[in-house]
């Protein structure tokens, strides 16, 4: 019988499928709502020491829709990071504990270019008995204009200083999260995991503009006539975290080999997170799904997991973690193999023109069929 309980960085999970920093895990109420439901980690909506400077607008969201089904495929955001009060947050990650004690609540943390915040903002979250935390080096909106989220996760020397602030006094399991506004996500990753970083999150939302009304002339989202640069995700984001965690993967794979990998980026089913662990991610994590679904998505999404490992007869998610790497190459290799198989199969086919009785011979292919036989 296939389970689908894993055991990441230390932490205890009872399934790979984590809710996302974002506004599924914005308060003590969803997040409770969140494990009740069945999710086998919540990552709070991103905290700061100051929430007095995180000021939200509306509307702050626009969606992409199929043209023909009319499905959200994809969705871009303005929000900033928790506008709710530090204070408010620390009770509500102890009330959260004390209900919940066997679950693992991650606390998403950002904060300036200080190290004495880094340092504050993580010995406030463990002794509010948070199980580990990831570090919003990433939102790419905003929070940028104040040096914060991914003007740090863009930099990897900055990314590596403050990683290590972080490590100086963190006593739980630590991941960094990426941006995937970057050339090469290889490079703030390693400068995350040097740093002693316990592993990666990847991604966060793609920089986008959605979007122009064409009756207003205005860009979307619009607020008072004007818009922002975004973030973008969902569904149609998928194609490039993956490529994005596989990368990633594979750095820890030779680099780093006990450091773990969660993906996120367009999760929302099943079959899209067996696809990320065969990649080499330990764990999914879901947001903009669950702002479209509900927090009921994680059990057809458990059932449709299971049933995949049930098909190959994998027992455990670290039966086929990292499975599919091996099958990336180069184009130059994919062009030699392709080139010997071809060559194995004119042999074959020549083979087969061969006649072994004389009922074989036929009128069409007369002439090959005596050439095949000849010497010379
Ligand atoms: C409305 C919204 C708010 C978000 N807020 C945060 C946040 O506070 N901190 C963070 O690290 N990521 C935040 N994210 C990014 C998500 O955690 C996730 O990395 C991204 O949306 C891609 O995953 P998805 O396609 O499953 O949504 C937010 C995403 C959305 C859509």
């Amino acid at each position: 019988m296939a389970t689908l309980e894993t055991t990441v960085n230390g932490l205890k999970l009872p399934n790979p499928f984590v809710i996302a920093s974002g506004p599924p895990g914005t308060n003590a109420n969803v997040i409770g709502k969140a494990f009740d439901e069945g999710w086998g980690a919540v990552i709070c909506k991103t905290v700061s020491l100051d929430a007095s400077k995180v000021i939200n607008v509306q509307p702050r969201y626009a969606r992409l829709r199929s043209r023909k089904s009319g499905e959200i495929y994809g969705w871009e955001n303005i929000e900033l990071i928790s506008d709710r009060p530090f204070a408010t947050w620390i009770d509500e990650f102890k009330k959260v504990k004390d209900q919940y004690p066997d679950r693992i609540l991650i606390a998403s943390i950002m904060e300036e270019y200080h190290r004495d915040a880094w340092h504050e903002i993580v010995h406030r979250c463990q002794e509010a008995g948070v199980d580990a935390f990831e570090l919003n080096m990433s939102c790419p909106h905003g929070l940028p204009e104040r040096k914060m989220g991914s003007a740090m996760g863009e930099n990897p020397d900055i990314l590596e200083e403050v990683c290590g602030w972080v490590k100086e006094v963190a006593k739980r399991p630590v991941w960094a999260k990426m941006t995937p506004n970057i050339t090469h996500i290889e490079d703030p990753s390693r400068a995350s995991l040097r740093a002693g970083c316990d592993g990666i999150s990847a991604i966060n939302t793609i920089r986008s503009v959605i979007g122009v009304d064409l009756e207003t002339l205005r860009p979307e989202p619009t607020v008072e006539g004007y818009t922002t640069l975004g973030g973008y995700s969902s569904q149609a984001v998928m194609p490039i975290a993956l490529r994005m965690c596989l990368e990633i993967a594979t750095v820890i794979k030779h680099e780093f080999p006990d450091r773990t990998l969660s993906g996120v980026g367009g999760i929302e089913t099943g079959n899209d997170a067996a696809q990320f662990i065969l990649l080499g991610c330990d764990t999914v994590q879901v947001c903009t799904a669950v702002m479209k679904s509900g927090y009921g998505i994680v059990k057809p999404m458990q059932e449709q997991l299971l049933a995949f490992m049930e098909r190959h007869a994998f027992a455990r998610v670290e039966d086929f973690r990292g499975h599919s790497v091996q099958f990336f190459t180069t184009h130059a290799d994919l062009v030699r193999r392709q080139t010997e198989a071809r060559a194995v199969k004119k042999v074959e086919a020549e083979q087969k023109k061969v006649v072994k009785t004389d009922a074989e011979w036929h009128g069409d292919d007369f002439v090959k069929q005596t050439d095949a036989l000849a010497r010379g």
